[in-house]
């Protein structure tokens, strides 16, 4: 990773760039510019998923990058499965997609399916060497608590749902005492609530003379939140990585903690109807 970005350790010692770069309803062929584009502004940590169908189109950019495989964190995601041994096929076909021999993160991207034969395929890939750390996506903790409680590997990482209108702050407390490293998807809540132009964010980037996206990636981040922001444009993602150069002071922090609203702004995984259109997306 590049020398500004922070790292943190995960609970098996793997180390992840605290910024990295969503690509989630980017165009299968518009991803491997915009990777490319992500690369050049000095991001080294990429998230993607077998779900959004470009794995193959990031493994290009990152294989015409000629960055160091050392130097990049990749992120991928398994979707919805029957069993361990479709586990491993998945896993295997991602690696291809991706050009990769390695993944250094590997998440069930979804708490729906055989999710305990899917763990402990992925222990298995784990012990391999071919996901250097393994987690979770979607888990509410009592999930997540149960999951850790009936298997050998703590998930590495939850990745969940986490902004300003929905800040997930005791289940970070509780993934902190599992030993789960949070990290956020949606971090600007894709632009709902209208976000960009909040005025509480908007005042605190502008005493800071920082953007409101700059301020919502330096709350998370400096809450210990793991954050991947998603944008197609070169000046956008130069923005988003600009925010190691200044520090939200406690008043700041406070005012923002003050906009969550406990929900979220896109659908609980626990509702029946998103619980059945979810398994409809199954290829297996
Ligand atoms: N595990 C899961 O179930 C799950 C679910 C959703 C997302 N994710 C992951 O999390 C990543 C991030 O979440 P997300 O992509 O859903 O949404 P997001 O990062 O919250 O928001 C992306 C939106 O913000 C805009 N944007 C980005 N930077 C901006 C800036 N500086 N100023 C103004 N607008 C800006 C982007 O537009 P432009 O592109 O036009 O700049 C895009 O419309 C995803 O890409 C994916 O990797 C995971």
């Amino acid at each position: 990773m590049t020398a500004q970005t922070p790292q943190v350790t995960l609970n098996n010692g793997v180390q992840m760039p605290i910024l990295g770069f969503g690509v989630y309803q980017i165009p299968p062929e518009q991803t491997e510019q915009t990777v490319t584009d992500a690369l050049a502004a000095g991001y080294r940590h990429i998230d993607t998923a077998a779900a959004y169908a470009n794995e193959d189109a990031v493994g290009r950019a990152i294989a015409a990058s000629g960055i160091p495989r050392d130097e990049l964190f990749v992120t991928t995601k398994l979707w919805i499965q029957a069993n361990g041994d479709n586990t491993k096929r998945a896993f295997d076909a991602s690696l291809q997609r991706l050009g990769l021999d390695y993944v250094d993160l590997y998440l069930i991207h979804q708490p729906l399916g055989d999710y305990y034969s899917e763990w402990r395929a992925m222990q298995e890939l784990n012990r391999q060497g071919v996901a250097r750390a393994i987690g979770v996506s979607n888990f509410y903790p009592d999930r997540l608590v149960d999951l850790i409680a009936n298997n050998e590997i703590t998930p590495a990482v939850n990745q969940v749902e986490t902004h300003p209108f929905f800040q997930r702050t005791a289940d970070q407390e509780l993934m902190r005492e599992h030993g789960v490293q949070i990290e956020s998807w949606g971090g600007f809540a894709e632009g709902k609530n209208d976000l960009f132009t909040h005025s509480t964010l908007s005042e605190i980037g502008a005493a800071h003379g920082k953007s409101v996206a700059q301020v919502v990636l330096r709350w998370l981040t400096q809450r210990g939140v793991i954050a991947i922001p998603k944008s197609v444009r070169p000046e956008r993602m130069a923005e988003n990585i600009d925010i190691f150069d200044f520090q939200l002071t406690d008043a700041e922090m406070a005012h923002i903690a003050a906009l969550d609203t406990g929900a979220s702004l896109f659908f609980d995984h626990r509702d029946p109807a998103m619980v059945t259109w979810l398994n409809g997306r199954r290829d297996n």
